[in-house]
């Protein structure tokens, strides 16, 4: 079987935009032509994250200030890319990953207000430098993604839905956000239409990495 070096890559979206869903159909494709692949997310991804995450995905909207909040969810993506990330990189393994510093560019950064170039230059400072290979950016109407988020979330008994209940112009501006991200790096970011069935999405997705890291089919 072929070898295919390690890559980190990267999605990100708003509330609702089909994360999860994608990233676990896509390891399990990357898994059957012989890639070993760790799933993993943020605010979390370790155990020291995932206690950060319980600050931050619950409670009142208001409960931290723009700052705090970006500098908890760095602090938890330091951990995370030192104990989860990094090793299994070395391991040789991919990395799929449920978010990452976008999500602190475009949330805190675009939405909170704390700026854009001001929250790259902490994720850098944070990181070393560290960048995804690749980051998919799933984009949809704000309407759609949160009413597929607050339909999720409702179902649930210990709901992290902190984000959500945001206001509607807090989501514009995460959407906003991200394509500023994007035309910024055109090499990394690739923002594919979400608004379409699970398996459409997919196929956007496999055919993206196969022209990227080539060769995988
Ligand atoms: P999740 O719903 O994708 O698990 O993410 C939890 C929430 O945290 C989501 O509403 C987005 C938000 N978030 C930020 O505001 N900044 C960040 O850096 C990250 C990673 C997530």
């Amino acid at each position: 079987m072929e070898e295919f070096s390690p890559k980190f890559i990267t999605f990100e979206g708003g509330e609702g935009a089909g994360k999860s869903t994608q990233i676990r159909l896509l390891a399990k494709w990357l898994t059957g032509r012989g890639i070993e692949v760790v799933m993993t997310r943020e605010p979390g991804g370790c155990p020291g994250a995932e206690q950060i995450r319980e600050l931050l995905v619950k409670g009142d909207t208001d409960r931290w200030t723009s700052m705090s909040e970006a500098l908890l969810m760095t602090a938890a993506r330091s951990e995370h890319v030192e104990r989860t990330i990094k090793p299994a990189i070395k391991r040789g393994c991919w990395v799929l990953c449920d978010r990452f510093f976008d999500s602190t560019i475009a949330y805190q950064g675009g939405a909170r207000g704390l700026g854009i170039e001001r929250m790259q230059e902490l994720q850098h400072i944070a990181l070393h430098g560290l960048k995804p290979d690749l980051t998919f950016i799933l984009d949809l109407p704000v309407d759609v993604g949160l009413a597929r988020a607050v339909g999720r979330e409702a179902l649930k008994e210990d709901r992290e839905d902190r984000f959500e209940r945001m206001n509607y112009a807090f989501h514009e501006n995460i959407r906003d956000s991200y394509l500023k991200i994007a035309a910024l790096e055109p090499q990394r970011c690739v923002v594919l239409e979400a608004n379409k069935d699970i398996t459409s999405l997919q196929n956007d997705l496999r055919a993206e990495v196969n022209h990227r890291f080539g060769g995988i089919q």
